[in-house]
């Protein structure tokens, strides 16, 4: 494999991420990693991350000894650009300045850059730059800032750069790590299926003969690692499905028919009645919130003691949700995402979290090999509480059974039209709105409701999507003749901010 030593950047993973897209396997591990942990790994090549401290800091985090002298290729990007040009003789300084943003390189060329054509824009992010150059060193690249911008020694096999080329904002950044890993001779064949059974082995010696609880949610991860995870431990896997009655038309139906024919021990809990009888007459959005979180709590724990003891908790936690601070791997203070928070301390789990290296896509990727249907794997995210805050006001049955029927013509509309996945996220929201209108020859006094739909890539900010006139005429034409108590559609077109995506 291609080994990645960790000084702390915040962009280590997307080297890691790089190279699987390119379909090379490589390990990540601490900056300071004995070198005998690192021959464990047969490295085919080494790369320096970035990282926040300067290599003339006392304390600043060095590979082990020796690491250096093994005869492969070695790829320092930033920090590690600096460490390998000191290591071999060179000078680092403080730069006049940090430099950080774009920059264009103002002359380039030498193996990494071979293949790339035309402007060169690169990320940078440091304070430091290479003032000297070591022996046997070239510079193969500048920009009007930095004159030593990439350096490299093509017999050691040592290249450097000082951007970062595995984030987008360099954008012909791939292509030099896929000249690395030539110059590496590193097989391009890692797939999906590798990182499967990679997975798979992991949960395996973590979890050993324990038990493992998984909540569902309906959604991609949790239904991809009950998968996953069905695989890797079988049946001492429970995944526990709680249906609180705020869920979408059909959707514990599909739910269900997606997971437990591959083997999943799927429990789905009928809680409608405990959920909606909690519910009842509360309208205020935070409260609603409340009383779902902890009748959640209530349902999970019921079940966790049911079919327990379980000594694993699975979580679908993704890369993005894992921060990590500054000191890489071993030091790294995580902030979890707990799905199932506040889960009573004689229900200790230790957590299981096998997708906290992976991106959303290649959680989908992976979850198209272990069978999912596409209907679950390409879903808009979908929240906890559910309808609950897509019905302003309170909850009762037949505005839920209302809703149900508006959001799935709308849902469906947007797959008949192939406009689904051009949106991030679509609903609808049924309005405590009457107002008056005309049907056939008479008066109606019934529901407004509003379709929403968004792009976004983070879900912080975003864009009301721009939907065709003629698809909202069809959904709005369908929704009021199909949904009697509905006579008014309204689109909602405000971006977030000033509006949130969801109405409560
Ligand atoms: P907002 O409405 O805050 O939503 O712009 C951003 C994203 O988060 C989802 N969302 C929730 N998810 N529990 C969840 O699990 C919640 O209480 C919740 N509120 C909003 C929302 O659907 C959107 O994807």
């Amino acid at each position: 494999s291609v080994v990645i030593l960790d000084f702390g950047s915040q962009y280590t993973r997307l080297i890691a991420r790089r190279f699987r897209e390119l379909g090379a396997y490589s390990v990540i591990l601490p900056g300071n990693a004995p070198l005998e942990r690192i021959a464990q790994e047969s490295p085919l090549g080494i790369v320096l991350s970035g990282g926040p401290s300067s290599v003339y800091d006392e304390a600043a985090p060095r590979p082990a000894a020796g690491v250096l002298d093994l005869d492969v290729p070695v790829l320092g990007i930033c920090y590690g650009m600096q460490f390998l040009a000191q290591q071999a003789g060179g000078d680092v300084k403080r730069a006049g300045r940090r430099e950080y943003g774009k920059a264009d390189l103002t002359r380039y060329g030498g193996q990494l850059f071979e293949g790339v054509q035309g402007e060169f824009v690169a990320w940078m992010s440091h304070s430091d730059s290479v003032t000297r150059l070591p022996e046997g060193y070239e510079v193969v690249a500048e920009t009007d800032d930095t004159p030593v911008t990439a350096i490299e020694n093509t017999a050691t096999r040592r290249y450097g750069v000082q951007f970062h080329p595995e984030v987008v904002h360099t954008p012909k950044g791939t292509q030099l790590l896929l000249n690395f890993l030539k110059v590496c001779a590193a097989p391009l064949d890692w797939t999906a299926e590798h990182i499967v059974d990679e997975l798979v082995t992991g949960v395996q010696q973590q979890v050993g003969d324990g038990k493992v609880l998984l909540g569902i949610s309906g959604g991609v991860d949790s239904s991809t690692l009950a998968l996953l995870l069905a695989r890797a431990v079988g049946d001492r896997l429970t995944a526990v499905f709680i249906d609180h009655g705020l869920l979408r038309l059909g959707e514990r139906e599909q739910v269900e028919a997606a997971l437990t024919p591959l083997g999943v021990h799927l429990v789905t809990v009928d809680a409608r009645e405990q959920f909606l009888g909690a519910l009842s007459g509360v309208s205020d959005p935070e409260e609603k919130r409340k009383i779902i979180g902890r009748e959640f709590i209530r349902a999970f724990e019921h079940e966790a003691r049911e079919y327990g003891p379980f000594d694993f908790l699975a979580q679908g936690t993704l890369y993005p949700d894992v921060i990590e601070s500054s000191g890489g791997e071993g030091a790294a203070n995580i902030k979890s995402h707990h799905n199932v928070g506040g889960l009573p301390d004689d229900l200790a789990f230790k957590l299981v979290e096998p997708f906290r290296t992976l991106f959303k896509d290649e959680v989908r990727q992976i979850a198209a090999l272990l069978g999912l249907p596409d209907h679950i794997r390409m879903r808009h995210p979908f929240p906890g509480p559910g309808l609950a805050i897509r019905i302003l006001g309170d909850i009762t049955p037949e505005k839920l059974d209302i809703l149900k029927r508006v959001d799935d013509i709308f849902i469906s509309g947007l797959r008949e039209f192939g406009l689904y996945d051009s949106c991030s996220q679509a609903l609808a929201v049924l309005t405590p709105i009457r107002s008056v209108g005309v049907m056939g020859d008479e008066r109606t006094y019934s529901y407004t409701c509003a379709l929403r739909a968004v792009s976004t890539d983070d879900f912080m900010t975003a864009e009301w999507a721009r939907l065709p006139y003629d698809f909202l005429a069809t959904m709005s034409s369908r929704i009021v003749n199909q949904v009697h108590e509905i006579n008014r559609v309204v689109y909602d077109i405000t971006g977030k901010p000033p509006a949130t995506i969801e109405w409560e």
